[in-house]
This record gives C-alpha cells, structure tokens and sequence, in this order.
C-alpha cells in the first residue's frame, strides 16, 4: 500500500474520510498538499477531543467549584516587603549575568481583533518613530544585554500563516541590531477545526481548514523544534515569555527572576490588580490546591462581583500573560505523558467550509469547533508556582482592539504616561492634559532607558540636554 492509500485508509477508519472525497478530482501537487496537512493531524487525539469537547459537556460545563483568590508578592507600595524585592533584584541579576535566562515571544495569534493585515509584532506602535512592538521588544533585549552583559537568546513563535512574513521583517530590519544567530524563529501546531458531528471541516476540495493550536501550543513546539535542546546547550535554565501585544511589558525582569528562583518556581506569572469587574483578563485562583488561571469568559458574575473586607475585588489577580517557566518543565509539558497534558479548549466559531461542488462558503453563524491550548493551563502541573504583582502603568498596555480599549490610541497614551512619569521623576516637566496625558509627543528608546532609575541615569550623562518638545526622542 503506498504512503498515501495508508493515510487515507486511517482516515476512513477514524469515520473522516469525506476529507479525501475530492481526491479523484485533484491534481499531483494538490494531492500532496492535502497529505501533508492530513499527516500534521493525531487522529487519535481529534478523535478524543470530538468525544469528549464536541459530543460529550466538559467544555460546557468547566469546574469551577472551590476557587479561592491565589495569593501573590505585592509590590513594595502594596504592603510588600521592600527588602525582599531587593534581595530578589540581585538574585534575578546574578542569573541574567551567568546568561541562564532567555526571551520567549508568542506570536503566533491570528489578530483579527486590530484589524491589521501584518503580523502583529509588525504594527507600528511607539508614539514618535512608530517602531513596531518587534523592534520595542528588541531593543529592550538589546538595553538588556548590555546592562548585563550577556547574550540573549530571544525565541518567537509564529504560525503558519504569518512566519514568512515575520522573519522576512527581522531580515529587512537587519534583526533591530540584535544578533541574528541568537534570535530563533519556529512555528506553532495546528490543528483541524470540525463540525457540531464531529467531522473534520474541509475548507477547499484540497484543503482542511487548519488553524494554530493556541499559545499553549508553545510547549510542544518548543520541544519538537529543538528549541529545548538549544536553550540546554546554551544552559538557559529560564524562559521568560510574553505576548507579542504588549509594548510595556518588562521583557527581562530581574526581580521577577529572582522570586522564580528563591522559590523554586517551576512556572511564575505576574498579575495585576483587575481595574473594574469586568475586565477580559484571567482570573489567578487556587483550587484544590494548585495555581489556577480561569478566563474572563468562564468566571461567574458573582465571583467577578465579589468584595472582600476592605471593600476590593476578591479576585482581583489578573493575568496579564507574563510568565518565566523554567526549561525543564517546558520539556516534561511539552513531551506530554498521559498524565501531564495540556487540556485542549473549545471555541465554536465560523469556520469556511466546502459545498459538495467543491465551492468555498463562509458561514454567517458558528458553524464548527476550534480546539486551542492556553501556556497558563500549565500551572497546575508546575512546582511551587508562584504569582508576582507588577504595576499596570509600568507593565501592561496591550494592542488588542482596532478601537476603545486596548487600542493604539489607549496604549499610545499609556507610552506617553509613563515616558513623562520617568522625566517628571527626573524633574523635568512635560506639559499634560486633563488626563495626565502628555500633549506633545515624546518617545524613550529602551536602549537610552527601560526605567526610572536607568532614565535618570541616561539623562544625568546627556550633554547638552535637548529641549522639551513635540517629537523629542531619546535614544
Ligand atoms: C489573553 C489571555 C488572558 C490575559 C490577556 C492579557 C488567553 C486565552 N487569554 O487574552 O488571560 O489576561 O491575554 O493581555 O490567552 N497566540 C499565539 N498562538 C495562538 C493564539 C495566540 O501565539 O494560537 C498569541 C498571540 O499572538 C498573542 C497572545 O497569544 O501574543 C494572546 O492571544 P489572544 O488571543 O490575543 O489572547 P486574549 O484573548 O487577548
């Protein structure tokens, strides 16, 4: 039998077979095309998923019974001991120097919220130059590498649909001054969107619709891509990862890596405090004794609602998708063994499927089920995981919307505010408006600062100081 009649066959016994139904009609490299993708999929997996997300309830009904607030190291100014975040800080510094940690970027997601054609590291998000949130997180490597003097690995994970493109950016922006040989690229799964019956959606007469398996999907790819391997080799120990849509984010944070460390932390999160009920971001809880993150869109009202004695939110601990995983808990998750697995989740979305004449069509309502892994679902299984409070202003301004919150504008302002929040703590004045938003636009490389201190720093060596005004850059 040849390879292909094989894969067909195990697709017929697996009751997915109607994916070949066009197969007579195909020509050689269209048949090879739809092999290839029908080779990315575990059968076995699927059908698991359809029994169990699709036909069975567990994606319906979540459990959600026993949660409690997650505790959490609070900021210093939060009650927080401020001796302890020093000694974390040094510790966190230490690891930098002996080169064991690494950046990790997912950038894998299909951005169809902003509204943007380009990846979405490609988006031009800085107040004044409009770099991209790439070229932001690169250059806050870069002020990282120097500060610490040691060489960065920086690991990004695409999709299918947006590698080229990404890596075709870094080329033509010369890698933003980093070294290409330490910024390492690799694609995320994907897995095959079916109907409400379980069966696998055809999107083309050659063609499964296919899309990526979440950012949880990170584990596996970073195992099956060598990535793990090269991380050993280098000997990075920790991971630091973040969102791609996020400019403010601490890429390398010292004392977050410090408290990872002191505690023996097999995977560690930040959190800040949720601004309003309602806010879509996940919720750090405790049930039956491990570190949980449940969604925005699984919390009931009346855990979102509640208050505690001083009148806050209870949970109140919000993922704002900031985590350091140590390297070896990504190669067991990553691995995965009948007991140590990411669970998949369901969305039901549209999904473009293929009429019996071989014609594409766009459903105006659900009509099917993605599966999707979340990276956090692996703090459960992580050894003493902990979660670290960060400040929103500092840290968390994400691109996520085309409009409203979340949006360019939002996190324009939210740059703007802290870039003044660095100078005003120099004592330099920047004219605001009834917002505290800064009316002129102003623009701080990370590679001139990345902080107060290191801003104040920065300034005091500047001769002459420029003037303070509409399109100042420092770099
Ligand atoms: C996410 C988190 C939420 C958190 C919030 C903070 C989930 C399900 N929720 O929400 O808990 O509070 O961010 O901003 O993640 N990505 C991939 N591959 C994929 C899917 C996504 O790499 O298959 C990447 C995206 O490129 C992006 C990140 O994951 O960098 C987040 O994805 P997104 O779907 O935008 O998550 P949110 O719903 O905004």
């Amino acid at each position: 039998m040849s390879e292909h009649e094989e894969i067909i066959n195990r697709f017929e016994e697996a009751g997915q077979g109607h994916v070949f139904r066009f197969w007579d009609t195909l020509s050689e490299d269209r048949r090879e095309h739809l092999i290839a993708q029908a080779k990315e999929i575990d059968l076995a997996e699927i059908d698991h998923l359809i029994q169990t997300l699709v036909k069975g309830d567990q994606g319906v009904h979540l459990d959600l019974s026993g949660l409690r607030p997650a505790p959490y190291i609070a900021l210093p100014e939060h009650g927080g001991d401020q001796a302890a975040w020093a000694e974390a800080r040094l510790a966190g510094e230490k690891a930098l120097r002996a080169g064991k940690v690494a950046a990790f970027t997912v950038a894998g997601g299909q951005g169809t919220r902003l509204g943007y054609a380009g990846p979405k590291g490609t988006f031009p998000v800085t107040p004044v130059r409009r770099h991209s949130l790439f070229q932001v997180f690169a250059e806050k490597l870069l002020a990282a590498e120097r500060r610490y003097e040691c060489e960065l690995l920086w690991f990004l994970m695409t999709s299918h649909a947006n590698h080229e493109d990404t890596v075709a950016f870094f080329e033509e922006n010369h890698f933003f001054g980093l070294n290409p040989d330490r910024v390492h690229f690799f694609r995320q799964g994907r897995m095959p969107a079916v109907d409400f019956e379980g069966k696998i959606i055809l999107e083309a007469p050659d063609a499964i619709a296919m899309s990526p398996d979440g950012h949880g999907g990170a584990l596996r790819a970073l195992v099956r891509s060598g990535a793990v391997n090269r991380m050993e080799l280098a000997g990075v120990d920790i991971v630091s990862y973040f969102q791609v849509d996020n400019p403010l984010v601490r890429c390398i944070d010292p004392a977050f890596i410090g408290f990872h460390l002191q505690s023996g932390s097999e995977m560690s999160s930040k959190m800040v405090p949720k601004a309003y009920e309602k806010e879509k971001v996940g919720h750090f809880c405790i049930q039956n004794g491990r570190l949980v993150v449940v969604e925005y869109s699984d919390m009931p009202d009346e855990l979102t609602s509640m208050r505690d004695e001083n009148g806050e939110l209870r949970f109140r601990a919000g993922s704002i998708a900031i985590h350091l995983l140590s390297r070896e808990f990504i190669r067991r998750m990553g691995e995965g063994t009948s007991d140590v697995v990411l669970p998949f989740h369901r969305a039901e979305k549209k999904i473009p499927f293929v009429d019996d004449a071989g014609a594409t069509h766009k459903p105006e309502q659900p009509n099917g089920v993605k599966f999707e892994m979340f990276v956090f679902d692996a703090l459960p299984f992580a050894q003493n995981p902990i979660v670290v409070e960060t400040k929103r202003s500092d840290e968390f301004s994400p691109v996520k919307n085309a409009e409203g919150i979340d949006s360019p504008a939002t996190c324009r302002a939210d740059q703007l505010k802290l870039f003044a929040r660095w100078m005003n703590a120099s004592g330099i004045a920047v004219p605001v408006d009834e917002n505290g938003v800064p009316t002129i636009a102003i623009e701080i490389a990370p590679t001139f600062a990345t902080d107060e201190d290191s801003f104040a720093e920065s300034w005091a060596a500047l001769d002459p100081k420029p003037e303070i005004r509409d399109g100042l850059v420092l770099a």
